[in-house]
């Protein structure tokens, strides 16, 4: 192992180590190598349930790069696998107290940095378009047997802009692959990219989006966060950051993508159609069916030169998605949608890890509400 760089110093004084910006994707990886956490898996790993048992059983970041069927390919998951991970992830110290590492988030995200635009970036490397796309290319895990398929995002970006007011939504919406061009998006009614497909079926056009896979944490934290009001998460990914996300301009759709990507996969959501995404072992730990997915159309596939995909196996006590939603619960910005009540309820829930609570909290509310409905007046 190397001498830590002194911005990983665990011993740093948050006020320093706060000057330091987050790393990309490819340093995160590194710093965790350095750092002796990385688990390289060079053996052969099938990419259906293997690689998710294996990363379910590490229990830390772990790289993949001998996939079977995908000679080259490297698959990299746990990245979050605890809390120490995220304030590395922030380019703070792991060990950085509880309470100092929330004030110096919460400052952060309340300094939200624009993204710059620039002419090129690597994920331009390389670029297939229409048939030339094949999205079964890419070495998508079947991360658990109770899955129904391979998942192509499960720590992405689902990049939109709304039709009608032009606003962007980063968020993160699971994606089940169905085939070599279409995918499912599976969100909820209320969500932010539920609101602008309806904009979209209104006008009766598709709604162009792009997928983005393998980026610096900070991004994903920024997606996966429920802000109140409408505020762009690239400018909060920024905050977070403390740099402006570099974003290249689609030529297609117009949309901004993160020009660091490993992959981005653009296209378009279609309108009146409705699919069934899962089952799939969700964050609850329990397998979730959505039987009016989205169906997402891919028409060009950008990718840096040997991309590394980022996935995660999520729902299991400690998994990433878990450390993940417990850090924005701590700053109350979990938001699964609903009422104000049961946003508070997700936010107590997460904060104290009970993840599979939400679900029944839910059932028993769905009961009650039956039995109050079903009383004669
Ligand atoms: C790993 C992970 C997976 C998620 N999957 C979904 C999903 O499949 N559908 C969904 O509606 N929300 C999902 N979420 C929650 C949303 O990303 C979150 O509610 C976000 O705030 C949505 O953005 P919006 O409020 O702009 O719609 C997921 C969050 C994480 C961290």
């Amino acid at each position: 192992m190397t001498a830590l760089p002194d911005w990983q110093s665990e011993s740093m004084p948050p006020s320093q180590a706060a000057r330091r910006p987050a790393p990309g994707f490819r340093e995160f990886i590194q710093i965790l190598t350095d750092r002796g956490n990385l688990v390289r898996v060079t053996e052969p790993v099938h990419w259906q349930y293997d690689l998710g048992r294996r990363t379910r059983a590490a229990g830390r970041p772990i790289l993949f790069e001998n996939i079977e069927d995908y000679p080259g390919s490297r698959v990299f998951a746990n990245g979050l696998w605890s809390p120490g991970a995220i304030r590395l992830a922030l380019g703070l110290g792991f060990d950085m107290p509880r309470e100092a590492f929330l004030a110096e988030a919460r400052k952060r995200i309340a300094h939200p940095i624009p993204p710059r635009v620039i002419e090129s970036g690597p994920v331009l490397e390389n670029i297939l378009e229409g048939d030339a796309v094949n999205l079964l290319d890419l070495p998508v895990p079947q991360w658990h047997d109770r899955d129904a398929g391979r998942y192509l995002g499960t720590w992405h970006l689902n990049i939109t802009r709304d039709p009608e007011t032009g606003a962007r939504n980063v968020g993160v919406y699971r994606m089940q692959l169905l085939g070599p061009r279409q995918a499912t998006v599976s969100t909820s009614q209320r969500s932010h990219l539920a609101l602008q497909m309806a904009g979209a079926e209104r006008a009766g056009q598709p709604l162009p989006m792009a997928v983005v896979i393998g980026v610096s944490e900070p991004l994903l934290m920024a997606a996966a966060a429920g802000f109140p009001g409408g505020m762009d998460e690239l400018e909060l990914a920024g905050g977070l950051l403390q740099q402006p996300v570099e974003v290249i301009r689609s030529q297609p759709n117009g949309l901004e993508l993160p020009a660091q990507a490993e992959i981005a996969i653009e296209g378009v959501i279609l309108p009146g159609v409705r699919v069934q995404d899962g089952p799939y072992f969700d964050y609850a730990g329990t397998p979730s069916t959505n039987s009016r997915a989205l169906l997402f159309e891919a028409q060009r596939l950008l990718f840096r030169s040997n991309p590394i995909f980022r996935g995660a196996s999520v729902g299991m006590p400690g998994a990433e998605d878990h450390q993940l939603l417990a850090f924005l619960a701590g700053m109350n910005l979990v938001n699964f949608h609903g009422s104000a009540s049961r946003r508070v309820m997700q936010n107590l829930l997460f904060r104290t890890r009970h993840f599979s609570a939400l679900q029944w909290v839910d059932r028993i509310n769905r009961k009650t509400l039956m039995r109050f409905l079903r009383k004669p007046a």
